[in-house]
């Protein structure tokens, strides 16, 4: 087979590498700002659902490139195979299988949302979760084997990226668990029952949770107590 390799290519795989993991944390804070509902109607959050599914494409495209770069440089022997499978890198074996680790998540983030509608939405929202975990992945895979990991723009690219998914974090379990799990379907944020509402009625938009919606609601005022006289009169 004939050996590729350039100067070239190496720099591309460590620009791609930079740029997706700045695009993975632009993506989860979006995300984060749509699960929560941040800005209420001011912010639309339709549009706002938009651009963080747009960036995340760009995103994939990005980690696409910064991958297949890597695999047909031949001055690094990194098979196909180590794409998708941890630990087949002849190559920074333990870095390498935490970036892999990371793609493989992220795949799986991807194909729940391509078939979101033919899924459970609490499986889609669980497979979601994992996003977080992508992100982790990324950042150490990113830090262990950067050529630019520790240079000083580079570590603050790093830690610029690292402390705005922490306040994504912060945001979604201390700020509004109580709204946003009574959206989300088995979100590990929900803690009572009447911030969890049924799988079904949690689908927005679909014929079920139109069905459901009114019933999963709490009513906006209590139900007034019967009077006291009544309430002698049903003792035994
Ligand atoms: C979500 C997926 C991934 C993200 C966000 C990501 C991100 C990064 C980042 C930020 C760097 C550091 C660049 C630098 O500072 O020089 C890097 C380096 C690297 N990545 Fe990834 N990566 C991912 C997946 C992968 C996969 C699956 C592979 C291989 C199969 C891979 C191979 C490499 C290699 C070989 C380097 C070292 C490049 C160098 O010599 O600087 N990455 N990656």
């Amino acid at each position: 087979m004939t050996a590729l390799t350039s100067p070239y290519l190496w720099y591309s795989a460590r620009a791609t590498g930079i740029v997706s993991l700045v695009l993975l944390t632009v993506t989860i804070v979006l995300g984060t700002l749509v699960a929560t509902r941040v800005g209420g109607n001011a912010v639309g959050r339709f549009e706002l659902n938009e651009v963080h599914r747009s960036i995340s494409m760009i995103s994939i495209a990005f980690i696409a490139f910064h991958v297949v770069v890597t695999v047909i440089d031949s001055f690094v022997p990194i098979g196909v195979l180590s794409v998708v499978v941890p630990f087949t890198s002849r190559y920074q074996r333990l870095p390498v299988a935490i970036g892999t680790i990371a793609l493989d998540l992220m795949l799986a983030v991807w194909i729940s949302s391509v078939f979101k509608e033919r899924i459970k939405h609490s499986s889609w929202r669980f497979i979601h979760w994992l996003s977080w975990l992508c992100f982790v992945s990324a950042a150490v895979h990113g830090f262990l084997s950067g050529t630019d990991a520790h240079r000083m723009w580079s570590e603050l690219v790093t830690v610029g990226c690292i402390t705005l998914v922490a306040a994504s974090v912060v945001w979604r379990i201390s700020m509004r668990p109580e709204r946003a799990a009574g959206r989300t379907a088995h979100s590990p944020l929900s803690s009572g029952r009447a911030s969890r509402p049924d799988a079904a009625s949690s689908r927005v938009g679909t014929k079920d949770s139109n069905a459901n919606r009114s019933s999963s609601r709490r009513p906006l005022t209590p139900e007034p107590a019967p009077p006291r006289a009544a309430q002698r009169e049903r003792r035994p």
